[in-house]
């Protein structure tokens, strides 16, 4: 897929900006705090996820305004779509091809992108959540069923905690326990089986990107770690079952504690360099390229399952790598659409646009 324009307003320091881009590499340059990662960040919103900032919806519409628009026309499946996101309230309302929808989450899986920032180094050096959010995220993109599953699961989840807390004031409450373990359990499962093959596919491709950037001198290895999940050849049923006898153990914690301590939603992706853990002993160089190979290895998944490619969005990447590695990485991404932003105006490219103090300007 690619994408054909792309307006703004009211968003951050974008007031009323638009720009059309090419099909291929798209240069965002211009000076430090002028709206570059504006850009890339509005771009994301159209896959239906948050702001890759973390930032609150309020926090993305221009100050002293009282919304935000954006919109973008893009052209995939072999027809022009158009969608949009109105930012109001402290929420978002997207519309698809002109149908407005009740949910964000409807509109994923149709405008596709992966995206790349400093930001992303946290998938190596935090915990386990923000690799959990990297599966889902990517998930999500490439089974939309898989968005309704985990948000499913996430409301269990919930209330299983809310009950917990009320056990701790009312025991007798304690029996309606199992219909929640059950309900995790079931729901759960889904999850994990989704999670372990979607592992399972993108690690031959992992690999093979990391050899590529390391010139075969280190190798990756990724893994979904799961306390319910052991083998290739487990069945949901098993882990199903193992979810739960584990939720039935560990109740009377989970009821002094008054939430759920165990569950896939403490499952984590190991990532290793040549054996070792990457959090613990990669170097900064050996993290920044196993996330790259991550999301080479996304973008490449994505691509296959959906028959065509994902748009690719570059925040502050190219910069932080060596010269070998910008060109590794910019080979692989040939003939996708890709937003690159940085502050100089050195990369070859197709399109170039300066951004100053939210407008852009086309060209040189
Ligand atoms: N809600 C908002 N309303 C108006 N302006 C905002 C809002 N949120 C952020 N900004 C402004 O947007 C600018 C930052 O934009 P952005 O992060 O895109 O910069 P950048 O061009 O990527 O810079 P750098 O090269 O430093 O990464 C800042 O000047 C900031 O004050
Ligand atoms: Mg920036």
């Amino acid at each position: 897929m690619y994408v054909e324009s792309v307006s703004f307003e009211n968003y951050r320091n974008l007031k009323n900006a638009e720009f059309f881009p090419s099909k291929g590499i798209n240069v965002i340059y211009g000076e430090n705090a002028q709206g570059k990662t504006n850009i890339i960040e509005c771009m994301w919103l159209f896959t239906g996820g948050r702001s890759f900032r973390g930032a609150k919806d309020r926090e993305l519409i221009t100050f002293d305004e009282k919304y935000s628009k954006v919109k973008a026309t893009f052209f995939s499946t072999n027809r022009r779509q158009n969608v949009e996101i109105l930012i109001q309230n402290n929420k978002r309302k997207a519309t698809l091809n002109n149908i407005p929808k009740d949910y964000m989450s409807q509109i994923i899986g149709n405008f596709c992108a992966v995206i790349f920032s400093p930001h992303h180094m946290n998938l190596i050096k935090n915990g386990p959540e923000e690799r959990r959010n990297f599966i889902d995220s990517a998930l999500c993109q490439i089974k939309p069923q898989y968005a309704s599953v985990l948000s499913r699961y996430k409301k269990i989840l919930i209330q299983r905690n809310a009950l917990l807390k009320s056990i701790q004031k009312n025991p007798e409450l304690s029996d309606t326990l199992d219909i929640w373990n059950e309900k995790l359990a079931e729901t759960g499962s889904h999850i994990a089986v989704y999670r372990h093959a979607y592992i399972s596919s993108i690690r031959p491709l992992c690999e093979s990107f990391y050899e590529g950037i390391s010139q075969h001198r280190e190798s990756l290895n990724i893994a979904y770690k799961s306390l319910y999940v052991d083998s290739e050849s487990i069945s949901r049923e098993d882990i199903k079952n193992s979810i739960l006898t584990t939720l039935q153990n560990k109740q009377n914690d989970d009821i002094y504690l008054g939430y759920t301590t165990r569950g896939i939603h403490r499952d984590d992706i190991c990532v290793t360099i040549n054996g070792k853990d990457a959090k613990s002993f990669g170097s900064q160089g050996q993290q920044r390229s196993a996330v790259l190979a991550l999301k080479l290895s996304e973008a490449s998944l994505l691509s296959k399952s959906k028959g065509e490619s994902p748009v690719i969005l570059l925040d502050d990447v190219l910069s932080e790598l060596d010269l070998a590695r910008q060109n590794y990485l910019l080979n692989k991404l040939e003939g996708l659409q890709v937003f690159i932003t940085c502050c100089d105006s050195d990369i070859k490219a197709q399109n170039k646009f300066l951004i100053k103090n939210g407008e852009i300007f086309t060209g040189e």
